[in-house]
């Protein structure tokens, strides 16, 4: 049986207060993780506390970053490192839509920070937008993320998503495919129920822990 991963990731969203509000309301979810890995992604200022939150709460999460910095330590004014991330997260979502889009990320700089990330132990969620979009070698889990899809509630149809991520599979080292764009606790089954879909990627219904467990739950 493969093990579903289920991703939270908040966006430019959650204050101190609420991130604090969303750890607590999470131990009293009902939601069982047997074969699924859940995974938050909280924004920078928020990775110590959630850190901190989830051990003390003894949460069964880990914790992944939105984004890394293509640079390593230095003059980079603004940047968080993969150095600096390592300490707190497992995972780094790396080539999401809205950074190529808004921060005209290139293929040459989604690699170093692939490059980076991997030298740092941190495993990369590269995201694709279709089939055609090019992977670094390196990378072992994708997220099927069609711009058409997100944070519009208008998902691609799960057939879609699987198509993709088998030729995705048969032209890459690429293992785990997560499907991501307008997912909800009624219609995540109906991915992770395709034969190459591993997991989810989930944006603006992981905000409230109810609408996130219930995820986690029907996945
Ligand atoms: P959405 O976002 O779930 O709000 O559609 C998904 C994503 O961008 O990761």
């Amino acid at each position: 049986m493969k093990k579903f991963l289920i991703v939270a990731n908040w966006k430019s969203n959650m204050s101190v207060q609420e991130s604090d509000l969303w750890t607590e309301q999470m131990v009293n979810c009902k939601w069982q993780i047997d074969e699924k890995e859940v995974v938050v992604c909280p924004p920078f200022h928020l990775l110590p506390l959630v850190y901190q939150a989830i051990n003390s709460k003894k949460l069964q999460m880990k914790i992944g970053a939105q984004n890394v910095s293509p640079f390593p330590k230095g003059a980079y004014t603004g940047e968080v490192t993969a150095e600096q991330l390592k300490e707190f997260v497992t995972y780094a979502i790396i080539g999401h839509s809205e950074r190529r889009k808004y921060f005209h990320e290139d293929p040459q700089m989604l690699a170093n920070k692939v490059d980076l990330a991997l030298e740092n132990g941190i495993t990369p969620i590269f995201c694709i937008q279709d089939e055609h979009t090019p992977i670094p070698e390196k990378v072992s889990i994708a997220a099927y993320e069609p711009t058409f899809a997100i944070g519009t509630g208008e998902p691609d149809t799960p057939q879609s998503a699987n198509g993709v991520a088998r030729a995705v599979k048969e032209r890459t080292k690429v293992a785990k495919v997560l499907y991501g764009g307008s997912v909800t606790g009624e219609n995540v089954r109906s991915f992770t129920e395709m034969d190459a879909i591993d997991g989810v990627l989930v944006g603006s219904a992981s905000l409230k822990p109810e609408s996130f467990a219930h995820i986690v739950q029907n996945a």
